[in-house]
């Protein structure tokens, strides 16, 4: 039975006022000491910004984070600033160390990216509000803290899908930002599929005139039903690429381009049908996995993908190009005599094995321009491709096998990382793919990517991924829902040690604070769920 002091005890550590000694920052930080008895800081007018030039991005970044809400811009100061970046070498790359006191506030770095992840957690020491975008009244105060930090993984990352149905720059940005408030650095951008091309290619305009249009959609709900409209072209064009490219930069976050291969590829065969293994191949854009790919034994088809990956490289000046490799049938390979030609000139037993010298093809070529290469789990069931990394989806055993062969590894299987299933919210209005395995944040949150790896192949792990697939994504309002918060889950994963990761705590912090955060940045998040009770 419950004491009354127990329960006294119980309620008292619920208050607010006890809440600053730990505050609610999502993802949580490695260490956090409280300034005992300290005074919190409180931002005011005719506060200055100053510091190490290395920081003058980081410097601007902060001027502005701290701008719309508070309606206080922070003048530069070369002397004793309120806010100093100073350089510390000692401290990891993406690391940093946050003091806030009455007064001074002291952020040292490594590096841009160590410092703009203090200015993340400086925004989560306020109160929420500093998240709007427009003025409001408050007091803006942070409690008076210490913060040593660093992550724990360097890809922490979402993919999000705009070939199933297409959404523009202004909805990337609002995820890009959502994102590095979270502290996730990777975007991995899937800009081609079997409904789509999305990415402006200029030695092979079709593949965004034809590719790009779609000439029905599988549509109500249904995989296999066609609605009979055809939709025009929608895609990037290289500048809007350029752009977004340059605006997640900003925020520390690295886009990954997917170009798939050789599967999901009917929007691509549908503007060069002579890159088919079949004469007359079947072109309807279905939801699901379709039998139409690539030929592999015709160089067209080699030369039209390497003059696509040309362009990408010159767009997106990330270490990573994606070259997919999922879900690729190879009914088509087994019956065309060019692929049966091709798997014996290479000396390859089967069609696994083709896939993987598939692969080992396009890695070697992005390896000439100076580019890892990174693709779907299935690329290693011909063998490990060398030269890529794999990203295991199908669940963690291809992830694991490869990191144990010494292949950079990012985690992302499902259902944990499919921020697209069912995340079992009660009266949910959004659909989902039928038939998932269902995927609630306490589900997510309970992946450890390193798990079942001996410590020698633990370092291959680059980190993790949720996954956003959008054959029922709409509007910005579902991509919201579905991806929030689960993708704070992702970046807490990602950010902080395991021995630090309890799902009560993440939770807590969630509902007194993060949850809040969400509403402000705008978005239209679904609500935060627990596990039943009798779980
Ligand atoms: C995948 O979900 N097809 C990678
Ligand atoms: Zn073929």
């Amino acid at each position: 039975m419950r004491t009354l002091l127990t329960a006294a005890l119980a309620v008292t550590l619920t208050l607010p006022c006890l809440r600053a000694a730990v505050p609610d920052i999502v993802p949580r930080p490695v260490s956090v000491a409280e300034q005992a008895g300290a005074k919190p800081f409180t931002l005011a007018w005719g506060q200055t910004v100053g510091g190490d030039a290395r920081f003058a991005g980081e410097m601007e970044t902060l001027r502005q984070t701290l701008f719309p809400a508070t309606g206080i811009w922070l003048k530069p100061a070369e002397a004793n600033p309120t806010f100093a970046f100073v350089h510390d070498a000692t401290l990891p790359k993406e690391g940093y160390a946050l003091t806030v006191a009455e007064g001074k506030v002291e952020i040292r770095a490594s590096e841009p990216a160590g410092a703009f992840y203090a200015i993340q957690t400086i925004r989560q020491l306020f109160p929420a509000d500093i998240y709007r975008k427009a003025p409001v009244r408050g007091t803006w105060t942070m409690p008076a803290v210490t913060i040593k930090d660093a992550p724990r993984y360097a890809w922490r990352g979402i993919m999000l899908d705009p070939c199933r149905n297409f959404f523009g720059v202004a909805s990337l940005k609002r995820q890009l930002d959502a994102m590095a408030a979270h502290k996730l650095n990777v975007l991995h951008w899937h800009l081609t599929d079997d409904q789509g091309w999305r990415i402006e290619i200029k030695k092979y305009p079709r593949l965004t005139e034809i590719g790009a249009a779609r000439p029905s959609t599988p549509r109500p709900f249904n995989r296999l039903k066609q609605d009979g409209e055809p939709v025009p072209p929608q895609f990037y064009t290289q500048e809007e690429i350029r752009e977004v490219v340059a605006y997640a930069a900003k925020l520390h976050i690295t886009i990954v381009p997917e170009i798939e291969m050789p599967g999901h590829a009917v929007a691509a065969i549908r503007a060069y049908p002579e890159l088919a293994c079949a004469a007359n191949p079947d072109l309807t854009p279905n939801w699901g996995v379709l039998k139409e790919i690539f030929c592999a034994g015709n160089p067209k088809t080699y030369e039209l993908l390497e003059g696509v990956l040309d362009e990408v490289v010159a767009l997106f000046p990330g270490a990573y190009v994606h070259i997919g490799g999922d879900e690729a049938p190879k009914t088509r390979w087994n019956a065309c005599p060019k692929c049966q030609a091709k798997m014996k000139a290479l000396g390859c037993k089967n069609m696994h094995e083709l896939q993987t010298k598939f692969a080992e093809h396009f890695a070697a070529y992005l390896a000439k321009k100076g580019r890892n290469c990174i693709g779907w789990d299935e690329i290693l069931e011909g063998g490990l491709p060398k030269g890529a990394a794999i990203m295991s989806w199908r669940g963690t055993s291809a992830g694991v096998k490869a990191a144990k062969a010494g292949h950079k590894v990012v985690m992302t299987p499902k259902p944990v990382c499919y921020i697209d299933y069912n995340q079992l919210v009660p009266n949910d209005p959004y659909e989902y793919i039928p038939n998932n395995t269902p995927n609630p944040i306490w589900i997510t949150y309970s992946i450890d990517p390193s798990e079942g790896l001996p410590p020698e192949a633990q370092p291959f792990v680059l980190g993790l991924q949720g996954n956003l697939w959008a054959e029922y994504i709409r509007a910005d309002e579902d991509c919201d829902w579905k991806m929030w918060p689960r993708a704070a889950a992702i970046a807490e994963i990602g950010w902080t040690p395991q021995a630090d990761r309890k799902w009560e705590d993440f939770h807590g912090r969630m509902s007194r604070a993060g949850m809040a955060r969400l509403q402000r940045l705008g978005l239209n998040a679904a609500p935060l769920t627990e596990p039943p009770k009798d779980k």
